[in-house]
Protein backbone atom coordinates (compact mmCIF):
# COMPACT_ATOMS: atom_id res chain seq x y z
CA UNK A 1 0.00 0.00 0.00
CA UNK A 2 1.09 3.28 -1.18
CA UNK A 3 0.42 5.98 1.75
CA UNK A 4 1.34 9.45 1.14
CA UNK A 5 0.98 12.91 3.45
CA UNK A 6 0.81 15.10 0.72
CA UNK A 7 2.10 18.57 2.91
CA UNK A 8 2.47 22.31 2.61
CA UNK A 9 1.24 25.49 3.38
CA UNK A 10 -2.16 26.99 2.30
CA UNK A 11 -2.32 27.66 -1.31
CA UNK A 12 0.85 25.32 -1.64
CA UNK A 13 -1.72 23.15 -4.25
CA UNK A 14 -1.94 20.35 -1.92
CA UNK A 15 -5.52 19.36 -2.97
CA UNK A 16 -4.55 20.57 -6.93
CA UNK A 17 -1.95 17.46 -6.89
CA UNK A 18 -4.44 15.29 -4.79
CA UNK A 19 -6.92 15.26 -7.59
CA UNK A 20 -4.00 14.13 -10.22
CA UNK A 21 -2.00 11.75 -7.73
CA UNK A 22 -5.25 10.14 -6.84
CA UNK A 23 -6.45 9.46 -10.59
CA UNK A 24 -2.58 8.27 -11.48
CA UNK A 25 -2.05 5.78 -8.45
CA UNK A 26 -5.57 5.50 -8.19
CA UNK A 27 -5.16 6.49 -3.65
CA UNK A 28 -8.11 7.39 -1.67
CA UNK A 29 -8.10 11.39 -1.26
CA UNK A 30 -8.36 12.08 2.74
CA UNK A 31 -8.68 15.92 3.32
CA UNK A 32 -9.81 17.07 6.52
CA UNK A 33 -10.54 20.28 5.51
CA UNK A 34 -13.27 18.86 2.49
CA UNK A 35 -14.50 16.40 5.47
CA UNK A 36 -14.60 19.48 8.00
CA UNK A 37 -16.75 21.93 4.60
CA UNK A 38 -19.05 18.97 3.87
CA UNK A 39 -19.77 18.56 8.00
CA UNK A 40 -20.50 22.44 8.07
CA UNK A 41 -22.76 22.13 4.38
CA UNK A 42 -24.79 19.09 6.28
CA UNK A 43 -25.14 21.53 9.50
CA UNK A 44 -24.03 18.76 11.77
CA UNK A 45 -23.43 19.30 15.20
CA UNK A 46 -19.37 18.76 14.38
CA UNK A 47 -19.67 21.06 11.52
CA UNK A 48 -21.01 24.25 13.62
CA UNK A 49 -17.82 23.28 16.41
CA UNK A 50 -15.89 23.59 13.62
CA UNK A 51 -16.97 26.44 11.53
CA UNK A 52 -16.14 29.32 13.63
CA UNK A 53 -12.53 28.08 13.74
CA UNK A 54 -11.98 27.72 10.21
CA UNK A 55 -13.47 31.00 9.63
CA UNK A 56 -10.75 32.60 11.76
CA UNK A 57 -7.75 30.77 10.17
CA UNK A 58 -6.92 28.68 13.33
CA UNK A 59 -6.94 24.91 13.87
CA UNK A 60 -9.90 23.13 14.86
CA UNK A 61 -9.00 20.30 17.80
CA UNK A 62 -6.68 17.26 16.73
CA UNK A 63 -9.45 14.80 18.14
CA UNK A 64 -12.02 16.21 15.95
CA UNK A 65 -9.64 15.90 13.18
CA UNK A 66 -7.79 12.37 14.11
CA UNK A 67 -11.69 10.82 14.53
CA UNK A 68 -12.38 11.76 10.79
CA UNK A 69 -9.70 10.34 9.75
CA UNK A 70 -9.97 6.90 11.71
CA UNK A 71 -13.54 6.44 10.50
CA UNK A 72 -12.77 7.15 7.21
CA UNK A 73 -9.61 4.57 6.79
CA UNK A 74 -12.32 2.46 8.99
CA UNK A 75 -14.85 2.87 6.24
CA UNK A 76 -13.04 2.24 2.97
CA UNK A 77 -13.32 -1.15 1.48
CA UNK A 78 -9.73 -2.53 -0.06
CA UNK A 79 -7.90 0.54 -0.23
CA UNK A 80 -4.71 0.78 -2.48
CA UNK A 81 -3.65 3.33 -0.30
CA UNK A 82 -4.44 6.92 1.33
CA UNK A 83 -3.30 10.35 0.51
CA UNK A 84 -3.34 12.68 3.73
CA UNK A 85 -4.00 15.80 2.62
CA UNK A 86 -4.00 18.95 5.03
CA UNK A 87 -3.21 16.28 7.66
CA UNK A 88 -1.42 15.88 10.16
CA UNK A 89 -1.10 19.40 10.78
CA UNK A 90 0.09 19.26 14.37
CA UNK A 91 2.87 16.53 15.58
CA UNK A 92 0.21 15.41 18.49
CA UNK A 93 -2.03 14.40 14.68
CA UNK A 94 1.24 12.71 13.37
CA UNK A 95 2.09 10.37 15.72
CA UNK A 96 -1.91 9.83 16.39
CA UNK A 97 -1.92 8.83 12.53
CA UNK A 98 1.36 6.35 13.22
CA UNK A 99 -0.46 4.86 15.89
CA UNK A 100 -3.45 4.25 14.40
CA UNK A 101 -2.04 2.81 11.20
CA UNK A 102 -0.07 0.87 13.35
CA UNK A 103 -3.00 -0.91 14.84
CA UNK A 104 -3.82 -1.75 11.27
CA UNK A 105 -0.87 -3.39 10.22
CA UNK A 106 -0.13 -0.10 7.93
CA UNK A 107 2.18 2.68 7.49
CA UNK A 108 2.75 5.88 6.27
CA UNK A 109 5.32 5.58 2.75
CA UNK A 110 6.56 9.00 2.80
CA UNK A 111 5.20 12.67 3.18
CA UNK A 112 5.84 14.89 -0.39
CA UNK A 113 6.58 18.75 0.78
CA UNK A 114 5.65 21.49 -1.46
CA UNK A 115 7.21 24.37 -0.74
CA UNK A 116 6.03 27.80 -2.19
CA UNK A 117 7.07 31.51 -1.90
CA UNK A 118 4.67 33.44 0.19
CA UNK A 119 3.85 35.89 -1.92
CA UNK A 120 2.69 32.93 -4.28
CA UNK A 121 0.35 31.55 -1.48
CA UNK A 122 -1.42 34.64 -1.04
CA UNK A 123 -1.90 35.24 -5.24
CA UNK A 124 -3.31 32.27 -5.34
CA UNK A 125 -5.82 32.20 -2.57
CA UNK A 126 -7.07 35.42 -3.30
CA UNK A 127 -7.69 34.36 -6.99
CA UNK A 128 -9.42 31.78 -5.94
CA UNK A 129 -11.12 33.45 -3.12
CA UNK A 130 -12.45 35.86 -6.10
CA UNK A 131 -13.36 32.62 -8.02
CA UNK A 132 -15.13 30.30 -6.30
CA UNK A 133 -15.87 32.57 -2.84
CA UNK A 134 -14.42 29.93 -0.78
CA UNK A 135 -14.68 31.75 2.88
CA UNK A 136 -11.47 31.59 4.31
CA UNK A 137 -10.02 33.12 1.22
CA UNK A 138 -9.48 36.75 2.81
CA UNK A 139 -6.11 38.67 3.00
CA UNK A 140 -6.96 38.82 7.04
CA UNK A 141 -7.66 34.97 7.15
CA UNK A 142 -4.69 33.97 4.75
CA UNK A 143 -2.09 35.60 6.27
CA UNK A 144 -3.51 34.04 9.56
CA UNK A 145 -3.75 30.67 8.12
CA UNK A 146 0.06 31.01 6.77
CA UNK A 147 0.50 32.25 10.48
CA UNK A 148 -0.66 29.02 12.05
CA UNK A 149 1.03 27.13 9.68
CA UNK A 150 4.56 28.23 10.57
CA UNK A 151 3.96 27.82 14.06
CA UNK A 152 1.71 24.78 14.12
CA UNK A 153 2.14 22.86 10.99
CA UNK A 154 6.03 23.05 10.20
CA UNK A 155 7.31 21.29 13.12
CA UNK A 156 5.30 17.99 11.12
CA UNK A 157 8.31 18.17 8.72
CA UNK A 158 10.89 17.78 10.96
CA UNK A 159 8.58 14.46 12.59
CA UNK A 160 9.24 13.25 9.02
CA UNK A 161 12.64 13.99 8.35
CA UNK A 162 13.20 12.17 12.23
CA UNK A 163 11.43 9.18 10.71
CA UNK A 164 13.49 9.42 7.14
CA UNK A 165 10.32 9.45 5.09
CA UNK A 166 10.96 13.51 4.52
CA UNK A 167 10.92 14.11 0.81
CA UNK A 168 10.35 17.81 -0.58
CA UNK A 169 9.66 19.55 -3.76
CA UNK A 170 9.93 22.76 -5.31
CA UNK A 171 6.05 23.83 -5.76
CA UNK A 172 6.37 26.76 -7.87
CA UNK A 173 5.71 26.62 -11.55
CA UNK A 174 2.58 24.78 -13.72
CA UNK A 175 0.76 22.11 -12.21
CA UNK A 176 2.08 20.18 -14.51
CA UNK A 177 5.42 20.66 -13.86
CA UNK A 178 4.58 20.26 -9.93
CA UNK A 179 3.13 17.27 -10.58
CA UNK A 180 5.77 15.00 -12.65
CA UNK A 181 8.29 16.39 -10.02
CA UNK A 182 5.43 14.47 -7.46
CA UNK A 183 5.16 11.35 -9.71
CA UNK A 184 9.36 11.67 -9.77
CA UNK A 185 9.67 10.69 -6.46
CA UNK A 186 6.66 8.17 -5.75
CA UNK A 187 8.65 6.23 -9.26
CA UNK A 188 11.73 6.31 -6.99
P1 LIG B 1 -7.71 23.18 4.24
O1 LIG B 1 -8.91 22.99 3.45
O2 LIG B 1 -6.74 22.08 4.37
O3 LIG B 1 -7.00 24.50 3.70
P2 LIG B 1 -5.47 24.96 3.63
O4 LIG B 1 -4.46 24.12 4.25
O5 LIG B 1 -5.52 26.38 4.05
O6 LIG B 1 -5.10 24.75 2.17
P3 LIG B 1 -5.86 25.09 0.88
O7 LIG B 1 -6.91 24.07 0.65
O8 LIG B 1 -6.28 26.52 0.91
O9 LIG B 1 -4.66 24.98 -0.15
P4 LIG B 1 -4.09 23.72 -0.93
O10 LIG B 1 -2.69 23.48 -0.53
O11 LIG B 1 -5.03 22.57 -0.92
O12 LIG B 1 -4.03 24.36 -2.37
P5 LIG B 1 -5.02 24.17 -3.62
O13 LIG B 1 -4.63 22.99 -4.40
O14 LIG B 1 -6.42 24.29 -3.17
O15 LIG B 1 -8.10 23.64 5.71
C1 LIG B 1 -9.08 24.63 5.94
C2 LIG B 1 -9.30 24.82 7.44
O16 LIG B 1 -9.83 23.61 7.99
C3 LIG B 1 -8.04 25.10 8.26
O17 LIG B 1 -7.74 26.48 8.28
C4 LIG B 1 -8.45 24.58 9.64
O18 LIG B 1 -9.30 25.48 10.29
C5 LIG B 1 -9.27 23.35 9.29
N1 LIG B 1 -8.47 22.10 9.21
C6 LIG B 1 -8.27 21.33 8.12
N2 LIG B 1 -7.50 20.28 8.40
C7 LIG B 1 -7.19 20.38 9.71
C8 LIG B 1 -6.39 19.60 10.60
N3 LIG B 1 -5.76 18.50 10.17
N4 LIG B 1 -6.29 20.00 11.89
C9 LIG B 1 -6.93 21.10 12.33
N5 LIG B 1 -7.68 21.90 11.55
C10 LIG B 1 -7.83 21.54 10.25
O19 LIG B 1 -4.60 25.46 -4.48
C11 LIG B 1 -4.97 26.76 -4.06
C12 LIG B 1 -5.37 27.58 -5.30
O20 LIG B 1 -4.21 27.74 -6.12
C13 LIG B 1 -6.43 26.91 -6.16
O21 LIG B 1 -7.28 27.89 -6.67
C14 LIG B 1 -5.60 26.25 -7.28
O22 LIG B 1 -6.32 26.15 -8.47
C15 LIG B 1 -4.42 27.19 -7.41
N6 LIG B 1 -3.17 26.52 -7.80
C16 LIG B 1 -2.73 25.31 -7.38
N7 LIG B 1 -1.52 25.02 -7.93
C17 LIG B 1 -1.19 26.09 -8.70
C18 LIG B 1 -0.06 26.40 -9.51
N8 LIG B 1 0.98 25.54 -9.65
N9 LIG B 1 -0.05 27.58 -10.15
C19 LIG B 1 -1.08 28.46 -10.03
N10 LIG B 1 -2.19 28.23 -9.28
C20 LIG B 1 -2.24 27.05 -8.61
MG1 LIG C 1 -6.85 22.13 0.09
Amino acid sequence: MLNIVLFGPPGSGKGTQSEKIIECYGLVHLSTGDLLRAEIANRTELGLRAQDIMQKGELVPDEIVIGMIENRIDGTADPNGFIFDGFPRTVEQAKALDGLLDKRGLEISFMVSMDVVRQELIDRLLKRGQDQGRSDDTLEVIENRIKVYENQTFPVMDYYKGTGKYRGVDGMGSIDDIFSRITEVIDN
